[in-house]
């Protein structure tokens, strides 16, 4: 039998196709925000500007009103492709010459998008193969955004094409002081089905496997009569009768999101050949599952984010911290942007709570602390028509007058300069957490033992280290783990032999190590590591787990431990055995009574603990407590747990306490004697009173902060 032939470059291109195999190598220094904040002398400061959506006489004015608030950075340029290109031939690039001119003389710099993030329409008049297809066949037709394919070869043509113009036109304006490649990339569209994504999942495909016998060996299809015998019988995973093959959909997650990388890459080529000296990004958006952002973060200058926390939840700075470390982390813990969040209110929510008092300030202050170097926002100007007509903007519908919005967004834009000198400084942090987006994908794939989400297995075991102060970083499988003294593993359900290998030599040499639930469960190929659970795990952990009982909805079973503490489990338990770990809370009930819910187990010169049931808050933060004990590990200030505490380090020593009030009473601190607050408190004998909603950025006497360096 011959070999079938997988899809080439040329099968590729006579499908009007793209590839999606990345070859690009990694960047080799991501210093775009230094970059940039040379430029700027400070804090990036502004927000996505639309001008084409106003007549010019309000340009004027936006910029009269830019100066007032402070700002120094605009996005500009997003959603411009239909103005700037009207017809394939025609170019109308007069007006934005005419708008960045008049920001540069009004000394406000411009994060220059290529606006290739919204088609215009006639790309899909002329190629409406560049229209994304969803599992079910359905197309995503032109009248909103982002619905563009990106295994469409006519779409990259189209996109290189403005990019270039955008590119060629604007590398030497004196305006130009950041590119902003695409807009959210899977935002809206993290996947297409179509026929020419097709095509490329199996060029992809035979990148990733060589040839079709493995590619059946990987996606196991000799289960339910699944076995390939020539290429274009491969498809992406489309609507299917019954659970469709979970390799094929982990696959297609991994093949999406470097479809998409690979446009950026695309353009960013071209970035690169035109205008080497400015710094390149592209802006993550809070569907943190959407992509895979290391292997985005790879490739920028600097890693940029916009964040949306929901007013309305009183827990939302939280989530707000968990986005900020992990971009953060994506970007080897390097500042970073906050490019976009809203002034007050959004548009996109069944209920649009504004920001209360403060809470704009407080949120900004929070990137700050975790280690951005830029605050800015969607958008300058409310639009008047349009989807987000609704959406607040740092000037609303009514101008400034009587605006608290506006308001806000000024006193800000007046704070910040004090707070120039911590641009540049590096978040101390000494809470490594592993986060893996093939294992996060596979976790949520169906037909598992039951529904697990990864972000809630994450808050479960990083709210009780967010309360007790510990500040957390996150890293990829295999990174580096220098300054990480607690590791904490939420869930790794795809736990490949050699992230096993890292994690243990991490305990070997002295590692605090603790694992999640139904972690070390399966390989790259979602195939049972057989002999028990978890077991490339088994050895550092010291347990084997010879089957798992996850539990009824609503149902709670009874966990005593630490010590004499009575507790609960809901959602899962395991009959652990002990291979030389010790039980550190033991089930009380049923068919486990006896039986361990979390282990702690000596391995090395380190320690790992394995949680092996859905423990309660308070079991949980008990567990945690003694393995930050283990590590050692000192939250930057003693403070309550409605007060967020984060040290940000200089390269030559200087650190800065940032306290952030997230509660409802005021609070009194004891801070370190000799310091003093940037943002003006007075600090009396070493005790800082702080107004509910309140920050302070506490500049730290130096031989103090390196004490409590040497401590963490
Ligand atoms: C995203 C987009 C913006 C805007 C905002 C609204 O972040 O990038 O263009 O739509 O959402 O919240
Ligand atoms: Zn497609």
């Amino acid at each position: 039998m011959t070999e079938p032939l997988a899809p080439t470059l040329d099968d590729l291109a006579a499908a009007g196709a793209a590839p999606a195999v990345v070859e690009a190598a990694p960047r080799e220094r991501r210093d775009g925000a230094q970059r940039l904040a040379a430029r700027l002398g400070g804090i990036a400061y502004g927000g996505d500007y639309n001008p084409e959506q106003w007549p010019e006489e309000v340009w004027h004015e936006d910029v009269r009103l830019m100066r007032a608030a402070g700002v120094n950075l605009v996005t500009v340029g997003v959603f411009s492709w239909a103005r700037l290109q009207p017809s394939p031939h025609a170019w109308d690039l007069g007006w934005l010459d005419r708008v960045l001119d008049l920001l540069a003389e009004h000394g406000i710099a411009v994060d220059l998008a290529t606006a290739t993030a919204s088609p215009p329409p006639w790309l899909a008049r002329r190629h409406p193969e560049t229209l994304p297809v969803m599992a079910d066949g359905t197309t995503l037709w032109p009248g909103g955004r982002q619905h563009f394919c990106p295994s469409s070869a006519a779409f990259r043509e189209a996109a290189t094409t403005v990019a270039r113009a955008v590119a060629e036109r604007y590398a030497d304006h004196p305006a130009l002081a950041l590119w902003h490649v695409g807009n959210e990339y899977g935002c809206h569209v993290n996947a297409c089905w179509c026929d020419r994504c097709a095509v490329a999942f199996r060029h992809w495909l035979a990148h990733r496997y060589g040839d079709l016998e493995a590619l059946n060996a990987a996606w196991g299809t000799d289960f339910w009569s699944q076995r390939y015998h020539a290429w274009d019988e491969v498809l992406p995973p489309r609507t299917v009768p019954a659970i469709p093959n979970p390799t094929q959909q982990l696959d297609h997650r991994r093949f999406a999101s470097d479809a998409l990388l690979s446009c950026y890459l695309a353009e960013r080529a071209i970035l690169d050949a035109v205008s080497p000296e400015v710094p390149v990004t592209t802006n993550a958006h809070p569907h943190l599952d959407a992509q895979d952002w290391h292997r985005f973060a790879a490739h920028v200058d600097v890693v940029s984010y916009d964040g949306y926390p929901d007013p309305a939840d009183p827990q939302a700075h939280r989530e707000a911290g968990v986005a900020a470390d992990l971009m953060r982390g994506v970007g080897g813990e390097a500042p970073w942007l906050l490019l976009e969040q809203a002034p007050s209110a959004v548009n996109w929510r069944e209920r649009n709570v504004m920001k209360p008092p403060g809470t704009m300030r407080r949120w900004s202050l929070q990137a700050l602390a975790r280690g951005a170097d830029a605050i800015m926002f969607f958008q300058w100007r409310a639009s008047k028509a349009g989807a987000e007509k609704f959406h607040s903007g740092m000037v609303g519908h009514a101008g400034t007058e009587g605006s608290r919005t506006w308001d806000e967004v000024a006193a800000l834009g007046a704070e910040l300069p004090r707070l120039t000198e911590v641009v540049g400084s590096r978040v101390e942090a000494d809470v490594g957490i592993v986060c893996d987006w093939a294992s996060w994908w596979a976790l949520e794939l169906p037909s598992r033992p039951t529904t697990l989400r990864w972000r809630e297995q994450l808050a479960w075991l990083r709210e009780p280290l967010d309360d007790a102060g510990l500040t957390s970083r996150f890293v990829a499988p295999g990174q580096s783990l220098d300054g990480v003294a607690l590791l904490l593993v939420p869930n790794l359900y795809l736990c490949e032999e050699r992230t096993a290998r890292w994690l243990t030599a991490f305990v070997a040499g002295g590692g605090v190590l603790v694992v999640g639930l139904f972690s070390g469960v399966v390989d790259a190929n979602d195939h049972v590591h057989l002999g028990g659970y978890p077991a490339p795990l088994r050895e550092v952990l010291g347990v084997r787990v010879p089957e798992v009982d996850p539990l009824p909805e609503d149902a709670s079973v009874a966990v005593a431990g630490p010590g004499d503490r009575a507790g609960h489990a809901t959602l899962w338990r395991e009959p652990i055995e002990l291979h030389g770990a010790q039980a550190l809370v033991t089930h009380q009930d049923g068919w486990l009574a006896g039986r361990p819910a979390a282990t702690r187990h000596e391995h090395g010169a380190g320690v790992a603990y394995y949680l092996g049931a859905g423990l309660d808050a308070a079991t949980t933060a008990a567990v945690l407590d003694q393995a930050a004990g283990d590590a050692g590990c000192v939250a930057p200030l003693e403070a309550p747990p409605e007060v967020e505490v984060v040290r940000r380090r200089a390269a030559d020593g200087r650190s800065w306490l940032f306290a952030l009030h997230h509660g409802e009473e005021p609070v009194a601190l004891a801070v370190p004697a000799g310091v003093e607050d940037l943002l003006g408190h007075d600090v009396h004998d070493a005790r800082l009173v702080l107004e509910a909603g309140d920050v302070a950025v506490l500049r730290e006497p130096q031989a103090a902060g390196d004490a409590a360096k040497r401590r963490g």
